[in-house]
């Protein structure tokens, strides 16, 4: 499989472009996997599970009822509790550094970059970028401490306890101080302080497919099943980068009675 343009006609052929679209998945899921992994683990490992995943539950109950029992993109965006759960999770498990940027002349988006990440993500800045006092010369590679950003005790209360409703009160607020207060804190907007999806021009564009269907993963099991975390929350591996979960971890599956037939 040859990324090079057509060479007929200069540009890139159909069967590229699809290669190019299921390489750019590829890179999306392996974080995809890792975020609804870390996210069960954290919910159903905490101290606080059998709380949080009462007011979770319920919220599943009422907006699949309020939506004819189907989980339709309306009835995702109801879903403020289990949205906050997730980013709860993506916030303590995120890759530890990122936003690796180059400062260069020239724009370039290579596919191993994209699987590498090593990367060659580049800003056009031939005379290199000045900020806060620093100057950084055309060149040079900069990154984000992304792991100490998101729990920096003087931004989040609590800073390394999970806290399933951290972006959003059960029952609190009427309808639309929920919704505007939602759409700030909600799992798909990435922030100063909020950085699991980068930020700013490279900012993950496959952040609201992903939101949508880890959503719909944990809702869908919390509707489904009665779950209990069986021991410990199992330490998970620091590779490279990147937050793997651990596969060791045992769980309790029960049919919820509502479910059963
Ligand atoms: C939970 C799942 C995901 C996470 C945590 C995630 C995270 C990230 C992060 C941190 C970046 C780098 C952003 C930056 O440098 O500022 C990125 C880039 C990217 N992601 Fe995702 N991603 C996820 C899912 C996906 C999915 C499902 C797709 C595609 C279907 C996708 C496609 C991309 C692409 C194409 C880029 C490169 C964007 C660019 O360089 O301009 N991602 N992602």
């Amino acid at each position: 499989m040859s990324p090079n343009p057509c060479a007929q006609h200069g540009r890139h052929t159909h069967y590229q472009h699809r290669e190019y679209a299921l390489i750019l998945s590829c890179e999306g899921y392996a974080d995809f996997k890792q975020a609804i992994t870390n996210t069960f683990l954290d919910l159903f490992h905490s101290p606080d599970a059998p709380e949080f995943v009462e007011e979770l539950s319920k919220e599943c109950d009422r907006v699949l009822a309020a939506h004819n029992g189907e989980w339709t993109k309306a009835a995702l965006n109801e879903l403020v509790l289990v949205d906050s759960a997730i980013k709860e999770s993506m916030r303590l498990s995120v890759r530890v550094i990122g936003m690796h940027r180059m400062v260069s002349h020239s724009l370039l988006f290579s596919h191993t970059a994209v699987i590498h990440k090593l990367t060659l993500l580049q800003v056009t800045a031939p005379n290199g970028v000045d900020f806060d006092g620093f100057h950084v010369p055309q060149g040079v590679r900069v990154a984000v401490p992304n792991h100490f950003i998101q729990r920096d005790p003087d931004v989040y209360h609590e800073a390394e306890r999970y806290n399933a409703f951290r972006y959003a009160a059960p029952g609190g607020a009427d309808k639309v101080e929920l919704y505007l207060q939602q759409k700030q804190n909600s799992l798909s907007m990435p922030s100063d302080s909020f950085l699991a999806w980068g930020h700013g021009r490279h900012a993950c564009p496959g952040r609201f497919f992903a939101t949508y269907l880890m959503k719909i993963m944990l809702a869908h099991v919390l509707v489904t099943y009665n779950v209990a975390a069986k021991g410990p929350k199992p330490k998970g591996i620091a590779r490279n980068e990147f937050p793997i979960p651990s596969v060791t971890a045992t769980f309790d599956v029960k049919l919820r009675k509502s479910t059963q037939c």
